[in-house]
């Protein structure tokens, strides 16, 4: 059958890099950086009492949604651009601010759908090598040129759980033009510890155009609904929101989220369990001495060396999912996910016999 015309930047695509398919809730699933705790009972609360609606629309701007996320936050409701998913904010960015041919800096190693939806739309990555596993923001400054759009940031980044501070962000923007928008993508934000730790709020004071991008895919349990938003200026929202599906976020999204924010019994135990999670799974890399990359999120990045490929397949056979970074451009490294205690201590078993299985 003949094929029809692609598009050369969309044939430039690599096929995403996915995780294994699912096995399962009993599988011990530390491969996507998941809440381990399963979704808030609130949440499912709200939903339940939604479902009698579902042969309805949901309200197409999520209003009640956007108030209680604007109050949960401290903010105003026009500073908040709702999407299926924080990916959905990533792609209406894209679509907003990139013509074909314009270029985005990234770094590299970072989130892979930041380069997925530049490329979709055909603008040209331009990627910065991280420096000791950090976003090296000088280098990403020199690499803005006259047809940079936009700058994405990852703060933590994904995969390497490393955060920038406010002082170093200051520094970066004195160096880059003001009319290039600077993504600033926080989906682990509520994780971090650091007090250096620039947010959205910091953001919102500057005169620049800075967009936040926040999940409840992560900390607030709930990947499965897809419900993410961008944080940003007035001018800047209502730009994003021209772009987007009508309904994006769907009736069960908006109720999960509703019910997610309520639940501060939840936030607070996911924030111990992941604390803890981080102890003990550092304790163990330390211990089996194995390198890992200090991290401000749910997740490590550690390196298992030449025989990474074997180890990847020990896990699985155990039943522990954990995610390769060979397409990430990390050749001998893992990335793990902090889990439930009991999942933690598996994978460190598992870890542990195949160190002393393999000497
Ligand atoms: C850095 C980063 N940004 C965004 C996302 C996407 O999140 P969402 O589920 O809100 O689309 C992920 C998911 O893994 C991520 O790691």
């Amino acid at each position: 059958m003949p094929r029809p015309l692609i598009p050369d930047h969309i044939l430039e695509i690599p096929p995403y890099p996915r995780g294994k398919p699912w096995r399962g809730l009993e599988e011990v699933r530390l491969s996507a950086n998941e809440n381990p705790l399963g979704p808030p009972p609130k949440a499912l609360e709200e939903i339940r009492s939604s479902l009698a609606a579902l042969h309805r629309y949901p309200d197409g701007l999520a209003e009640v949604l956007k108030e209680e996320l604007a109050q949960y936050l401290g903010l105003d409701p026009a500073n908040l651009a709702l999407g299926n998913g924080s990916n959905e904010v990533i792609e209406m960015a894209v679509k907003v601010f990139l013509r074909d041919g314009e270029e985005v800096v990234l770094p590299a190693p970072s989130f892979a759908y930041y380069g997925i939806a530049v490329k979709a739309r055909g603008g040209k990555c331009i990627e910065v090598p991280l420096r000791d596993f950090r976003i090296d923001l000088e280098a990403m400054a020199r690499a803005v040129t006259p047809r940079t759009r936009l700058i994405f940031l990852g703060n933590p980044n994904n995969p390497t759980g490393t955060i920038f501070g406010l002082e170093e962000l200051k520094a970066f923007l004195e160096e880059v033009p003001e009319e290039v928008v600077v993504v600033v993508d926080e989906a682990y934000g509520e994780f971090v510890t650091a007090e250096h730790y620039p947010s959205f709020r910091n953001y919102l004071e500057m005169d620049r155009w800075i967009l936040s991008l926040r999940t409840f895919s992560k900390f607030f349990g709930l990947a499965g609904l897809r419900v993410g938003y961008g944080i940003g200026r007035g001018e800047l929202v209502e730009l994003l929101e021209r772009v987007h599906q009508p309904f994006n976020v769907n009736l069960l999204g908006i109720a999960g989220a509703i019910g997610a924010l309520k639940d501060r019994e939840f936030q607070e135990r996911t924030r111990r369990v992941v604390a803890e999670g981080k102890d003990f799974l550092t304790a163990a890399f330390e211990e089996l001495d194995i390198p890992f990359v200090a991290s401000e999120a749910n997740f490590f990045l550690f390196y298992a060396g030449e025989r990474k490929g074997e180890l990847l397949e020990y896990l699985e056979r155990e039943g522990v999912v954990v995610r390769d970074m060979e397409g990430y451009g990390l050749g001998g490294y893992l990335r793990v996910s902090v889990g439930l205690p009991e999942e933690n201590r598996r994978f460190v078993e598992v870890l542990k016999a195949w160190k002393a299985r393999e000497g």
